[in-house]
């Protein structure tokens, strides 16, 4: 990868992207998301205030990765709604194409290449019939591969990387003016969230604010410290305020993203760092803001603070994400995680102690180059032992730049997929038996949407389940409890409780 000019206090992003494993709403390749049972994550609609006039300019995005990407291309889409574009999910009618893309594994990085030869022969068509289609790649790949990209694809008019994306006006207009190839990869001076618009479409009941980007934590394996930069945390005045508007839109969930987000150390109201806990103290004073999550957490800044919050902080939901990656010591110690199983194991004890039911959450990966058998049969262990209620499971994929990518031992593909169905096995049992222990309970439900049976809604329950009920469309955006009446493999369903 290209070495990138890291901006003075930084920035970065959040890490996943192509998972092996489909799951909750932490993340990753949303091309899947017609198969997801939630529609959140999916680029916005039409914007505020632009309805599809037949004269409008069209633009198509589409977001691999990781929920910072998500909400990078909402901002995206807030930004061009005011230069006049609408949204379409076709293609072929895009006078704007953006791929906003995902760097993490391999298959993430190279689909982006396979979509950019569909979007060639779009534009080539297109421009037959005298249409013009700007073609941009954004985020982490463009961040990576800056100039390759328009070498291998030169139908690509723009690369953006993921800190300039408040320049996408002034970069398109250059486009218009003639310039060719573009490719605007720097981490600016300026703040890219200071200069970006006020936040214009949020319409959902449930909201991604990103606080924090970048990570210094330089695992082995990943590629985020280069792609998305220094760890940076944005101030808690500018967070509080998006919050707000955010609320006052009707969002009722907020999920804080970062990279590294318990590392949180924005500028406080006093010009001192604040933490995660203190950042979560100030938003949860929002009123009508009714729950606070956030993702996605080092164990090493698991502070006893933020673990107090969960004890005493209504507001934030019993959900933690907090990945452990490997369940062998030397395995993590050759991933650069700073952190043993047993450490892990310790951390999570504290936690429930603090939240007994909280829901943990995980990230692993089998394959890093040197993971033995036994090696491997740790990290089983490790899972049956922290009884997680969502996990994503992933292959090693060297990513070039990395130090893991160059390590002896690297682990054959058979190896890497015999050990990845073995884990998901014993993942998906504990998801069952999450779900299935939910059954008689009262939950208390969010609801978002319409579900897709008449009459019903959709909501989550405070561990981030989908809960389906039959319930009047007027409920959406408040939290009722629900008695658990089935348990699926994705979702509870249930009935509103005083209703039979
Ligand atoms: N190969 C496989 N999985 C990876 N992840 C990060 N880098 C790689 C890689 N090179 C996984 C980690 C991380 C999640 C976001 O993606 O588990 O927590
Ligand atoms: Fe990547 Fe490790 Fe940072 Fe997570 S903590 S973003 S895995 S370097």
């Amino acid at each position: 990868m290209q070495q990138q000019k890291v901006r003075r206090g930084a920035n970065c992003g959040t890490g996943p992207d192509a998972r092996e494993t489909l799951d909750s709403r932490k993340g990753i390749l949303l091309d899947d998301l017609d198969r997801m049972p939630f529609e959140e994550a999916s680029p916005q609609a039409e914007p505020d205030g632009h309805a599809a006039a037949p004269a409008a300019k069209r633009v198509f995005i589409k977001t691999f990765g990781c929920q910072m990407n998500v909400y990078d291309s909402e901002r995206m889409s807030e930004m061009l709604a005011a230069e006049g574009y609408v949204e379409t999910d076709a293609p072929d009618e895009a006078d704007l194409a953006i791929l906003n893309t995902c760097h993490i594994r391999e298959k993430a990085a190279e689909k982006v290449y396979s979509d950019l030869g569909r979007l060639r022969d779009i534009k080539s068509a297109r421009a037959e019939g005298g249409k013009e289609t700007l073609i941009t790649v954004a985020g982490c790949v463009a961040q990576a591969e800056g100039e390759e990209i328009v070498r291998r694809a030169p139908a690509v008019d723009l690369v953006l990387g993921s800190q300039s994306y408040h320049r996408l006006p002034e970069l398109l207009s250059r486009l218009r003016g003639g310039e060719t190839a573009l490719v605007e990869t720097a981490f600016p001076d300026e703040d890219k969230f200071q200069a970006l618009p006020e936040r214009a479409s949020a319409k959902a009941v449930t909201a991604f604010l990103t606080v924090q980007e970048g990570c210094d934590k330089f695992c082995t394996f990943c590629v985020v410290p280069y792609t998305r930069g220094m760890e940076y945390s944005r101030p808690v005045a500018a967070l509080v305020d998006e919050a707000r508007r955010l609320v006052q839109r009707g969002v009722r969930d907020i999920t804080l993203l970062g990279q590294n987000v318990n590392g949180y150390h924005g500028e406080g109201p006093d010009g001192a760092p604040t933490t995660l806990a203190g950042l979560i103290g100030q938003l949860a004073g929002i009123e009508g803001l009714l729950r606070i999550r956030y993702t996605t957490s080092h164990p090493r800044d698991m502070s006893e603070a933020l673990i107090e919050a969960h004890a005493r902080e209504d507001k934030l939901m019993p959900y933690l994400h907090l990945p452990f990656q490997a369940g062998a010591d030397r395995v993590l110690a050759a991933m650069n995680r700073k952190h043993t199983a047993a450490d892990y194991l310790a951390l999570i004890a504290r936690i429930r102690r603090a939240r007994p039911d909280i829901a943990l959450s995980t990230d692993i990966i089998v394959g890093f180059p040197g993971e033995s058998d036994a090696d491997f049969e740790a990290t089983l262990a490790l899972v049956r032992e922290a009884e997680f209620a969502h996990a994503f499971s992933f292959k090693y994929s060297p990513r070039p730049g990395t130090p893991a990518a160059t390590m002896d031992g690297q682990v054959p593909e058979e190896v890497k997929r015999e050990r990845l169905e073995r884990l998901q096995e014993v993942i998906d049992a504990g998801y069952r038996r999450f779900n299935g222990a939910c059954v008689g309970k009262r939950l208390p439900v969010l609801f978002e949407k319409a579900g897709r049976h008449a009459g019903q809604l959709v909501g989550r329950s405070p561990y981030l389940q989908l809960v389906h009920a039959d319930a009047d469309p007027a409920l959406i955006g408040r939290v009722i409890d629900v008695e658990i009446r089935a348990a699926g493999a994705n979702s509870l369903s249930g009935a509103i409780c005083g209703q039979s």
